[in-house]
């Protein structure tokens, strides 16, 4: 029998009702399709924090590095926002993804039937929305060098430096391209080229891989106007192609496409080894530990990690059918709540999806 060693990190706020579901959820999927899941629990952000002193322990690194998948629920918490960045939760996410190599951040975004009119958009705009955001993840502004705060004639200044190397942009459009020839092969890349000289390197890059891939017709979009049309005709986009700040602003637009943050898995990959699963929300402090979350966005990550990370397609397909099927139902949690609908808990959603299973 298969067996995978998963590493969960349910982390802050939410984190540990929602990894609780998917635990669950896991264990009946890999029991009914006959391979074994080991899981080994390990602290990050503000959790971390609290028991070790730091947001990303060496111990939880190590332990990531040597598993076959990773399992993350959400990390971050107002109680930690005073403290210097080193010290942060969202320093320890940074630091896992960066030290498990994840340039490939992988959020799709497609409409549930069952939920188009939780969307604070019209049914018109969004109905048959399917698309992928590919977004660079261990690079770009979120790690660029000089960086930091300094007093300097009896002023302040902030910086941060947005840089990429040829060899980034190539790594993470390859990924894209390669993306978009599994599916409707159409890849738009996004940057601010009309101003940055950064995002003017990344066009050229992806321009000069574009003829390798001849089957796909690659466009270019300045982010501006990618929020926008994100908004506007969502449904013109297949694979949209991404720098790290600009990814992260894209996909939780994206994500109001989709009626809540609460539905959005994500994968994040290297070259080879372990990837990370996690779900797009954040650790939302405000419902935390009041049974009011909506686990399906890690549960949909969990799924992700079946079928991209453990190669057990049909355990994945077991999980989202389950999503599926609790939702034409007419369950729901709160931030998806509609009328005529049945609202439940976290851990009631979760007894729902264990029946739909
Ligand atoms: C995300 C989150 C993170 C990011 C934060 C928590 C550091 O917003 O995964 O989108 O900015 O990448
Ligand atoms: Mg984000």
């Amino acid at each position: 029998m298969a067996q995978h060693r998963v590493v969960l990190l349910p982390g802050d706020g939410i984190g540990p009702e929602i990894t609780d579901v998917a635990r669950r959820l896991l264990e009946v999927v890999s029991d009914r399709h006959r391979f074994e899941l080991v899981f080994e629990e390990q602290p990050i952000g503000g959790s971390a924090i609290d028991s070790t002193g730091e947001p990303l322990p060496a111990s939880t690194l190590e332990a990531c590095k040597a598993s076959d998948a990773v399992l993350l629920a959400a990390i971050g918490s107002p109680r930690f926002d005073s403290l210097p960045r080193e010290k942060r939760p969202e320093t320890g996410l940074l630091g896992l993804r960066a030290g498990m190599d994840l340039f490939a951040n992988l959020r799709p975004v497609k409409i549930v039937p069952a939920l188009i009119d939780a969307s604070s958009l019209k049914r018109e705009v969004i109905e048959g929305v399917d698309l992928m955001v590919v977004r660079e993840l261990t690079g770009g502004i979120y790690f660029g060098q000089p960086k930091g705060r300094l007093e300097a004639d009896g002023d302040e200044r902030g910086f941060n430096t947005m840089t990429y190397s040829g060899s980034e942009v190539d790594r993470i459009a390859k990924v894209a391209f390669e993306i978009a020839a599994e599916r409707r092969g159409r890849l738009c890349s996004v940057d601010k080229a009309n101003v940055l000289d950064v995002s003017q390197l990344w066009r050229d890059r992806v321009d000069a891989m574009a003829p390798g891939y001849g089957g796909i017709e690659v466009s270019h979009m300045y982010v501006d106007n990618a929020a926008m049309q994100l908004v506007r005709d969502p449904r013109q986009f297949d694979v949209l192609l991404t720098g790290n700040l600009f990814g992260d602003i894209l996909s939780d637009e994206a994500a109001m496409l989709t009626g809540s943050i609460g539905m959005l898995p994500s994968a994040s990959l290297g070259s080879d080894g372990p990837g990370l699963f996690e779900p797009v929300h954040g650790s939302a402090p405000d419902i935390a530990g009041q049974d009011k979350a909506n686990p399906m966005a890690m549960v949909l990550s969990a799924a992700m990690m079946l079928r991209i990370g453990l190669k057990q397609p049909a355990a994945a397909d077991a999980l989202e059918n389950a999503v599926d099927r609790v939702l034409a139902a007419g369950f729901r949690t709160g931030d998806l709540m509609a009328q005529g609908c049945t609202q439940l808990g976290c851990e009631a959603m979760g007894q729902e999806l264990l029946k739909a299973l």
